[in-house]
């Protein structure tokens, strides 16, 4: 079949990668994609924003599947339109994507059916939230409602940073904001646990555990994710039933309640304290990197699996996962997350040789002239499976040192929780 893959991110080119594997694909399409998906797939720049547009596309290409790889189109309810037209799409749809698109949404969800998450309030101007501030305790986590691609949650250490947050999302940093939602600042270990759901049944997608900030030892700013490793070194039997009846199954049927159902990758950012997880927030799709952390362990043909999602078959689907450990480190632009440098040739990639079960999926690269470029914060990811953690951090550490990229930057000490013990 001919099979189209929305997004231009590592997490995309992971997709395609398992995608281009499958006995059952013909052709196929990447929008836009990036010097990686190019190989495999056909890159288009196509808006996907323009929907009409985009349905007219895969409609006179013939293309039989639609997978969305970011959130954005998923919020802004390109599931909904193209099924309209009898496209199939894996992805949920319009409604059940506000739990990524509104943090309110979700934690009026929490409430109502008891799942465990951080203690909130909702105020909708400036001064009610600073009276609420000066009677509370810090650390203290003020987030915009709105989707702010990864932005748009604050860490306040004092009621200085926490007045200059309600002032910067109200003043529209993140779009309009009619509201700030304000949260216990909760203390634990994070992790991150992926579903995957076709609307009637559910089936574990695998955990990873991400590294957010930008500097070794979990220092700096937060970025998009620069390194992961999966599994979680927290996961285990009595942690994933609480997971999931604590916390997936009743928002599975809030949706439900809501009249609607959940179709995709359903990724859950979870804090575990004392051996017991609270839900800080959900996205409708993987994570980036943790879907190219995970995705190489996949055994079962992921082709099959998203067609099983779409055609409500997932219950009868097997998911089968190599039991050997993934770690992937993200190669940077420097100065990322701030402003970086783009356009900067990536020299020494024809010289990387994978050995068998190590991937490199590019992010932001393009190509010109058979030369590889930088475009995007995120550049490179390179995935090494492994008996042992520590191993798979050597093999991409190897590559990496191979690569020796002079415009870029990436953490050495990925995994360190598992590893440097
Ligand atoms: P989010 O974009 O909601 O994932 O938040 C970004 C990061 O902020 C999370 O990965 C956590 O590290 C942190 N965070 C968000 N909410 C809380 C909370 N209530 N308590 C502690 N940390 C939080
Ligand atoms: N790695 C975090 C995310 O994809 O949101």
């Amino acid at each position: 079949m001919i099979v189209g893959v929305i997004g231009s991110g590592g997490r995309e080119h992971a997709i395609c990668e398992l995608l281009n594997r499958s006995k059952k694909i013909k052709k196929l399409y990447c929008f836009p994609g990036n010097a990686g998906t190019a190989k495999i797939a056909i890159n288009v720049e196509i808006d996907t924003n323009d929907f009409e547009g985009f349905k007219d596309y895969v409609l006179m290409n013939k293309i039989g599947l639609v997978i969305v790889g970011p959130e954005k189109p998923l919020v802004d309810g390109l599931v909904d339109y193209l099924e309209k037209f009898k496209i199939k799409v894996f992805g949920p749809n319009k409604l059940a994507s506000k739990l990524e698109g509104s943090k309110i949404f979700t934690k009026r969800i929490c409430e109502k059916y008891n799942i465990p998450s951080a203690k909130f309030g909702v105020f909708e101007n400036i001064n009610e939230a600073n009276n609420f501030l000066k009677k509370s305790n810090h650390p203290i986590v003020i987030k915009a409602d709105n989707l702010a691609s990864g932005k748009g949650v604050y860490i306040c250490e004092n009621l200085n940073e926490s007045y200059n947050a309600v002032k910067e999302i109200f003043d529209g940093k993140f779009g309009i904001a009619n509201n700030v939602l304000i949260e216990e600042f909760l203390k634990g270990e994070e992790m991150s646990f992926f579903v995957i759901s076709d609307g009637i049944s559910i089936k574990n997608f695998d955990t990873a555990q991400d590294h957010k900030r930008v500097l070794e030892g979990d220092k700096g700013k937060n970025t998009g994710g620069m390194g992961a490793y999966s599994p979680s070194r927290l996961i285990e039997k009595q942690l994933e039933k609480k997971i999931l009846s604590k916390i997936i199954k009743p928002t599975l049927k809030a949706l439900k309640d809501l009249g609607t159902e959940y179709k995709g990758f359903l990724y859950a950012g979870l804090m575990i304290i004392d051996n017991e997880p609270y839900l800080i927030e959900y996205n409708v799709r993987m994570g980036d990197p943790e879907c190219q952390t995970i995705l190489p362990k996949l055994k079962t043909d992921i082709c099959e699996i998203f067609l099983a999602c779409c055609n409500k078959k997932l219950k009868e689907t097997e998911i089968k996962w190599s039991d050997k450990k993934s770690l992937c480190v993200v190669l940077c632009s420097k100065g990322y997350p701030e402003n970086y440098r783009k356009k900067v040739e990536i020299e020494n990639l024809s010289k990387i040789e994978l050995n068998y079960e190590d991937y490199l999926f590019h992010a932001g690269t393009f190509e010109k002239e058979g030369k590889i470029f930088s475009i995007g914060g995120r550049v490179l990811n390179f995935v090494s499976l492994s008996n042992e953690f520590i191993n798979a951090r050597e093999n991409v550490n190897k590559y990496l040192n191979k690569l020796n990229w002079t415009g870029g930057f990436y953490r050495k000490d990925i995994g360190y929780k598992v590893i440097d013990k």
